[in-house]
């Protein structure tokens, strides 16, 4: 009877998959998030104490606070502001304020399950805009632009999870342009900008209010290593956010998040600025090594690699199981779908922990070419 009663759209869904599943490794070292190498700030669990009073009170609906610290570090206006449980609720919210059944929905291939899980929730139809793999998966923005007649909504995830491609700010604004002259609205996710070296010149988070269409994401996981805590925040013109704002989950955010991250955007901003010239540096030489270990590797444009694993003749999951083995867990992309089974993905880290995933590849690489399991 469950199997009859059950909403069509989510009958044959299963949930996405995603890196990060330490509970079931408690010992290893994490590689396969995408997280600020340097951790939370050290001041973090004061903050947390801190935060900590009043929680006989319901937490501030609208999260003003919070809002007052984003607009100020942003220079954006305080309605053209939402905060959620992590940017993954607000990644669920926008197709349920927008999407009905039906409508087409264009996707690029590969990237985050997550958006393409809540607009199927919603019945969206949609149309995938394979990125290509002889280019190294670049996005070429004119081509994504021609499949948007009678689209309802693009995305993309600048940089894109998991090829660490970034698009530039031109290619971006002549998508949105060319999608408001359809009536299509731009999803732009910037939770993996921040903590790369090109945020400032790539983010379109000051155009929000000048273009009706867009609506862009960011997150306190990724920039202050706290994916515990759940806080993401978005941007876009008022109109729009006055709607996804109604629609939001009441108190979505609890009062130690609010506070939390109210003194994290006000005060800690020196610590991921800390980290991104970290991983500048810590890219190009692991680079370098990784490149020695597993044939051509793409430079990320971005803090993470998407290696392909031809060199190496084995799968995404296998190699998960072989790095693994030597204490260190990668993210298995098979997930992504398509030829990602051949490519794996994983982060940088503090210089010592780079050394220990640099000798534990290769071990991995040697097991592997010895044929050991
Ligand atoms: C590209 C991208 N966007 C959004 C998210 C969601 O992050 P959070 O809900 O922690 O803000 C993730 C998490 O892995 C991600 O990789």
């Amino acid at each position: 009877m469950i199997d009859r009663a059950v909403r069509p759209e989510l009958g044959a869904m299963v949930r996405p998959l995603h890196g990060g599943d330490v509970w079931d490794n408690p010992d290893v070292n994490d590689y396969s998030s995408n997280v600020n190498p340097l951790g939370p700030p050290p001041r973090l669990k004061d903050y947390i104490n801190e935060a900590a009073s009043d929680l006989h009170c319901y937490p501030d609906d609208c999260c003003a606070r919070l809002k007052e610290a984003i607009s100020s570090r942003y220079g954006v206006g305080m309605e053209n502001i939402i905060v959620g449980a992590g940017s993954a609720e607000l990644i669920r919210l926008f197709p349920e304020v927008f999407i009905s059944p039906g409508d087409k929905v264009v996707m690029p291939r590969p990237t985050f399950a997550e958006y393409a899980f809540g607009c199927r929730l919603m019945g969206a139809r949609l149309v995938d805009h394979v990125l290509p793999e002889e280019h190294d998966f670049a996005l070429d923005v004119a081509e994504l632009a021609a499949k948007l007649d009678g689209a309802k909504a693009v995305y993309i995830c600048n940089p894109n999870n998991p090829t660490s491609r970034m698009v530039s700010r031109r290619d971006l604004l002549d998508l949105v342009a060319e999608a408001a002259r359809k009536e299509t609205l731009v999803f732009l996710d910037e939770t993996l900008l921040e903590l790369s070296s090109r945020s400032k010149e790539l983010s379109l988070v000051q155009e929000v209010e000048g273009h009706e269409n867009l609506f862009i994401i960011r997150s306190f996981t990724k920039s202050f290593a706290m994916p515990g805590l759940r806080v993401g925040y978005g941007f876009g013109p008022k109109a729009m956010l006055r709607y996804i704002d109604t629609a939001r989950l009441t108190w979505n955010l609890g009062t130690i998040e609010q506070r939390v991250a109210t003194r994290l955007m006000e005060e800690e901003q020196g610590h991921v600025e800390r980290a991104v010239k970290m991983l500048e540096g810590e890219k190009r030489r692991m680079h370098a090594r990784v490149e020695s270990m597993m044939g051509k590797v793409p430079l990320p444009d971005s803090y993470f690699f998407f290696a392909p694993l031809g060199s190496l003749g084995i799968s995404s999951t296998e190699f998960r199981r072989h790095m693994l083995h030597h204490g260190i867990l990668v993210r298995d992309c098979s997930s992504f779908g398509g030829c990602c089974s051949n490519y794996t993905r994983f982060c940088i880290k503090t210089p010592d922990l780079n050394d220990e995933f640099l000798d534990a590849l290769s071990c991995a690489v040697d097991d592997i070419a010895q044929g050991r399991s």
